[in-house]
């Protein structure tokens, strides 16, 4: 959500530098863009409604640059999004300028304070307008930016990343965070402020992560951080490993198409990681004994969306394997219960981008309780990453797109890793069958090539059924969980009313729904239910539904009953759901662009969730 750029250097050149990184930023989702500059002295701001290319008309005039200014992307919260309620905000004479990620939530009586006692006039209806105001009240009061910013943040209540400069001091860019993420980049002869790294990663791979609560002054010489007391605080630069075409389309039409076909990469990386040369589970770098691992007498996996997903199919790995009860809770439902923690508790968090604020506050429940925390994150150095006991990191590498293709799938690695060294562990499985399972995840990546080969032909269903207005996808087992994920997939970039359940459940209410022409995905992977899920979609097209399943090779039950029938390869039971995912992915994908949809950034959505 809302993307923030700011950017300090010798010459001018800031407003291309500034745009530039926004677009890197398209991926968190937004809905109007603005920039501002200092020019001559004064604050200059340009803001448009709509697409960063709106705002790219607005700023043509060549006087219209500068060597310092902030930029942003808005997600709306508060407000329509307009023109008016787009950021940059300002204060009254407009001396100082601010960008905000976040909910200010006690807005309203600082902004009834500031009306009634200084008379300021409100030009927009977003709380980050208040900011502003305060911000120049401050400033007024002690005339230092640092002090001013630092007083804000005493008043203000909420979640926030806000980058700051004033005219008055006009070699500086003030930044401060609590709950959403802000880092800074260390570039040459000039530095950076951002939501995320891709927005300078062009100019600079060393970053400063700021922490929760700290400020950070960035000048084009210098990047310092203090924490609220104003101490100054020395920081590691963290060297970022992967390059700009990561961060790149690479030939694709969209992200999401790239990022589908990265998974066999991702997928090994993220093994390579943890597995030994004979062929073991290491957990290198997380500390958890065998005596830890015994004393856990429940897990909970908790995340959002896609996360969520992957944990339920860990949970079928874990207590499989391992021999644990797992408990999969949604993050927003999970923090408003009354949930059972305590010291012999495992909390699992799952969060690609770890930044998601209601994965953030349950893993934060958890620890307050006494659980150990795990998380199983993507975003080194992300704010769930920093707050857990321990962090499973996944290589998938940086994930732009909004739908989460191959973060999922190397979550799913992660999860049958954590059931193997702990089964291992704990003494509750066979060596033939570990064996056999690493066996079986290693030869994923090549399997996914054979599913990459059906591309066309998924293409083609996906133009067949691209006006369909709702669609189905039922699967037992551990293809019940990916129904979830297929279901999701389809609905959030092509915006079709899809519905995924359990198949034996179709018949208590569902199954009223279908009737000619219905259309079905049935996920048909599980050796031992292949029957069972023949009778369900024996159930369906006698209703009229048109079926499309997925099965795995050799399948001449699933396949003679269905009327389109996608192969995955032979697997172990346990590891489907890493092959059948990706025809669910490509299903998606195919039909949005036939719908004619923003696949990268589809509407309403936000890549990283930093509000609750
Ligand atoms: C799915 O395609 C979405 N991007 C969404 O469901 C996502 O998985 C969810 O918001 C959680 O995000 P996180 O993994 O960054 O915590």
């Amino acid at each position: 959500m809302c993307g923030i750029v700011g950017y300090v250097g010798n010459e001018t050149g800031a407003k291309d530098i500034i745009l530039g990184g926004l677009k890197s930023l398209e991926y968190r989702g937004y809905d109007s863009a603005g920039i501002a500059l200092i020019c001559k002295g004064k604050i200059e701001v340009r803001k448009k409604v709509g697409e960063i290319s709106n705002l790219e008309k607005i700023v043509g005039d060549p006087s219209f640059d500068s060597n310092i200014g902030i930029g942003h992307t808005r997600w709306a919260t508060h407000g329509v999004p307009s023109d008016i309620n787009a950021h940059p905000h300002c204060n009254s004479d407009e001396t100082l300028s601010i960008v905000h990620n976040g909910i200010i939530e006690n807005y309203m009586e600082i902004k009834e304070q500031l009306v009634r006692e200084h008379d300021i006039t409100f030009k927009s209806d977003t709380d980050s307008e208040v900011i502003a105001h305060l911000l120049g009240v401050y400033f007024d009061e002690c005339g230092d930016l640092q002090d001013a910013v630092a007083r804000a943040t005493k008043r203000i209540r909420g979640t926030y990343t806000i980058v700051a400069m004033s005219s008055r001091e006009p070699d500086k860019i003030i930044g401060v965070r609590k709950d959403t993420p802000l880092v800074a980049g260390l570039g040459k002869g000039c530095n950076f402020l951002a939501s995320d790294i891709p927005a300078f990663l062009k100019y600079s791979g060393q970053v400063y992560f700021i922490e929760n609560g700290e400020l950070v002054v960035v000048t084009k010489d210098d990047i310092r951080i203090f924490d609220t007391e104003r101490n100054e605080i020395h920081r590691d630069v963290f060297h970022v490993t992967w390059d700009v075409d990561a961060a790149e389309k690479g030939g694709y039409e969209h992200f999401m198409l790239k990022e589908i076909h990265e998974q066999p990469a991702g997928i090994e990386e993220t093994l390579t990681r943890r597995l030994d040369d004979d062929g073991l589970v290491n957990l290198d770098g997380i500390n958890m004994t065998k005596e830890d691992i015994s004393k856990f007498n429940k897990i909970y996996i908790v995340a959002c969306g896609t996360a969520y997903h992957a944990g339920l199919v860990g949970k079928y790995a874990i207590e499989k394997m391992a021999k644990i009860t797992v408990e999969v809770d949604v993050a927003s439902e999970f923090r408003y219960r009354d949930p059972l923690v305590d010291e012999k508790t495992l909390f699992i968090a799952i969060s690609q981008s770890g930044e998601t604020q209601d994965t953030l506050q349950a893993l934060r429940l958890a620890r307050s309780k006494g659980a150990r925390v795990l998380s199983v994150v993507n975003v080194i150095g992300s704010s769930v990453a920093r707050e857990s006991d321990d962090v499973f990191y996944t290589w998938a590498g940086p994930e732009i797109a909004v739908a989460s293709t191959k973060a999922y799938t190397t979550q799913l690695v992660c999860m049958y890793l954590i059931a193997l060294y702990m089964a291992k562990a704990k003494g509750t499985i066979e060596d033939a069958y570990y064996r056999m399972i690493i066996n079986e995840l290693k030869g994923i990546p090549e399997k996914l090539n054979m599913v990459f080969s059906q591309e066309k032909e998924i293409e083609k269903i996906a133009e067949q059924f691209h006006r369909q207005n709702e669609m189905f996808f039922i699967g037992r087992g551990v293809d019940s969980a990916v129904s979830l994920e297929g279901s999701l997939k389809l609905k959030e970039i092509s915006y079709i009313n899809s519905f995924a359940i359990a198949a034996g459940e179709l018949k208590h209410g569902t199954i009223a729904l279908v009737e000619n022409g219905t259309v079905f995905f049935a996920l048909a992977t599980q050796d031992g239910l292949a029957e069972k899920m023949g009778s369900n979609i024996e159930e369906i097209k006698a209703r009229g539904a048109y079926v499309i399943a997925v099965a795995k090779e050799g399948s001449r039950l699933i396949a003679d009953l269905a009327d389109n029938c996608i192969f995955i390869p032979k697997c172990a039971d346990e590891v489907t759901p890493l092959l059948t995912v990706v025809p669910l992915q490509m299903f998606a994908y195919y039909v949005a662009k036939f719908r004619g949809c923003n696949i990268d950034k589809p509407k309403n959505l936000a890549k990283s969730v930093t509000v609750e």
